[in-house]
């Protein structure tokens, strides 16, 4: 996600700001404290992804020369 869509999240997620184009709106499902909860999740794996996905360029990298 970029920057700006990281400060919609409450929107998007529980105030169904994206109803309109399939994203459900989890008002009644979701706290405030477990959105931020989830986001901290989804931030991590993609922290780590990206960690992994540099290690490998790299071994690739030194594996051509
Ligand atoms: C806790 C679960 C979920 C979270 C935290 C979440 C979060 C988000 C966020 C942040 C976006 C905006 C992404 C972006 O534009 O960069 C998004 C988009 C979307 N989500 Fe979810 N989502 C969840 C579950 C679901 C589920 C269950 C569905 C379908 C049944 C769904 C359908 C969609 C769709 C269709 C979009 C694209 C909306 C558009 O075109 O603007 N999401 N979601």
């Amino acid at each position: 996600m970029t920057l700006d869509k990281h400060s919609e999240m409450a929107n998007i997620v529980i105030g169904g700001s994206r109803a309109q184009q399939g994203m459900p709106d989890f008002e009644e499902a979701i706290s405030e404290e477990q959105l931020e909860s989830i986001r901290a999740f989804v931030v991590e794996q993609a922290r780590r992804l990206q960690e992994f996905q540099q290690q490998n360029q790299e071994t690739l990298e030194s594996a051509a020369n």
